[in-house]
């Protein structure tokens, strides 16, 4: 197929101008002032529109397991849900059992990722640091395209690694050209304000929030850094949420340290109302971690989104229903972690970043799309409306307004944690390899037209 996109104004993360972009078996041809269309081509006319790269979410859990239960959204739902809002690609995580094979787990996650409606890639979480798992983690750099590992410093009883084990994962990855990523929160904090709020009888789900102060983010945050500078590892903070958090990922940076911090879209509008002001059910249905901030914790990270020390805006996607919340309507520890986010993180950097003045179209299109592709590794095969590179684009509507519903939304669940905002900037056409896949607020994909993208190690 080929397509000829006229009048749009092209933005890039390193500027914008009004070029014609030529599309052709799912790669870009040519980006020009004027081109004239090839015999057989699709024209569309983007006049008033935006011409951007296909978001990139370098966060979400698809179909994930989680004891008996699994996200609600899949590779299907999820990727329809993503397309809808500008995103063509994910990088997902593969999360192993303690002690069970990488390989074999990696396998699992690509047998369901079959159906993606998305493109997609992997993470891997580092879940047990052996000789024995330093050779699966080698050959899934070497052979399967995986170049970033997850370490969590909280979990005890699941996926935690404890500190000795971080440091040799992480400048054994490191040497491999991967880049280790964690999740930082004190678990030695977190345990006892659990176990202390409970005795108390503070079991409403604002337990969950009272438990993980943004202390027990910076801490972890603070640290994880000092075990990357020891380990000579290059280290990416995912879902960073706190002011004090972002202090200690600042201060590194001045340092001169290579260290990238991502925040997620849900933490740069909800705050944590959503669990003081809440009966236990509604309350139940924000529980994530970090937990929503306080609101000058949103201002200390849109400060960190616009002077960049924020590189990148993920979602953290992973959806449970209300059902399975209610698993922990009387215990807060019980409920399941995890909110949405995959269909709304680019209308929510819109409306409140560039909308709002707080960030350029361009750092938008960074946040979103470019600056991950970089430091995963895949740039400038995406990221980027260039030639040469792969045909995922998006067609951005900066008026089209949006009303987030759960009657309306294409995740799997039963609610919305942004149900009732309307968020003006979104997409009119999603191109996904070089094919239109969403239009006139319709998606027209199949299950598995989204393809596996493998990221080579660094260097
Ligand atoms: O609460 C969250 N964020 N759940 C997903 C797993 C993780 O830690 O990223
Ligand atoms: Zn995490
Ligand atoms: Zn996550």
């Amino acid at each position: 197929m080929k397509i000829l996109i006229q009048n749009g104004l092209v933005v890039n993360a390193d500027g914008s101008a009004k070029s014609d972009v030529l599309i052709e078996g799912g790669s870009i041809k040519a980006v020009e002032t004027s081109i004239t269309p090839p015999e057989g081509c699709r024209i569309i006319d983007a006049e008033g529109l935006l011409v951007i790269p296909g978001g990139i979410d370098p966060h979400t859990h698809l179909e994930m397991p989680v004891g008996d239960i699994r996200t609600a959204d899949g590779f299907e739902d999820g990727g329809k849900a993503a397309l809808s809002g500008g995103t063509t690609m994910v990088i997902d995580f593969v999360n192993p059992l303690r002690g069970q094979s990488y390989l074999e787990a990696y396998g699992q996650w690509m047998e369901r990722a079959k159906k993606a409606t998305c493109n997609y890639s992997f993470h891997v979480t580092v879940t047990w640091f052996n000789e024995e798992a330093a050779k699966e983690i080698a050959l899934l750099a070497k052979e399967h395209g995986v170049n970033s590992f997850k370490h969590f410093t909280t979990y005890r009883d699941t996926i935690m690694l404890e500190q000795g084990k971080m440091i040799e994962s992480f400048n054994f990855i490191a040497k491999l050209g991967c880049l280790c990523t964690v999740h930082a929160e004190n678990d030695e904090i977190i345990t006892y304000l659990q176990k202390k709020l409970l005795r108390e009888g503070l079991t409403h789900p604002k337990g969950h929030a009272l438990s993980r102060p943004p202390v027990a983010e910076a801490e972890a945050t603070n640290r994880a850094i000092a075990l990357a500078e020891v380990a000579e590892a290059p280290i990416y903070i995912v879902h960073l949420s706190s002011g004090g958090a972002l202090n200690a990922v600042r201060a590194a940076q001045r340092r001169g340290q290579e260290v990238y911090a991502e925040s997620l879209c849900g933490h740069l509008v909800l705050d944590d109302s959503v669990y003081f002001d809440n009966p236990r059910e509604k309350a139940a249905r924000y529980v994530m971690s970090p937990p929503y901030r306080s609101p000058e914790h949103l201002d200390a990270l849109w400060k960190g989104v616009a002077d960049e020390a924020i590189q990148v805006i993920g979602s953290d996607n992973c959806t449970f229903t209300q059902a399975n919340r209610n698993r922990g309507l009387h215990d807060f520890t019980k409920i399941p972690n995890g909110s949405p986010g995959i269909e709304d993180r680019m209308r929510i950097l819109w409306d409140r970043g560039v909308r709002s003045k707080r960030i350029s179209a361009e750092q938008f299109v960074a946040a979103t799309s470019t600056n991950a592709a970089r430091i995963f590794n895949i740039y400038p095969q995406k990221g980027a409306v260039k030639p040469g590179s792969d045909a995922d684009i998006v067609l951005w509507n900066p008026e089209k307004e949006h009303h987030v519903s759960s009657t309306t939304h294409r995740h799997a669940i039963d609610y919305s944690v942004f149900e009732g905002f309307t968020f003006t900037g979104s997409p009119e056409i999603t191109i996904l390899n070089g094919e239109v896949v969403f239009e006139k607020d319709e998606l027209n994909v199949a299950a598995g037209a989204g393809k596996f993208v493998p990221r080579p190690p660094r260097w």
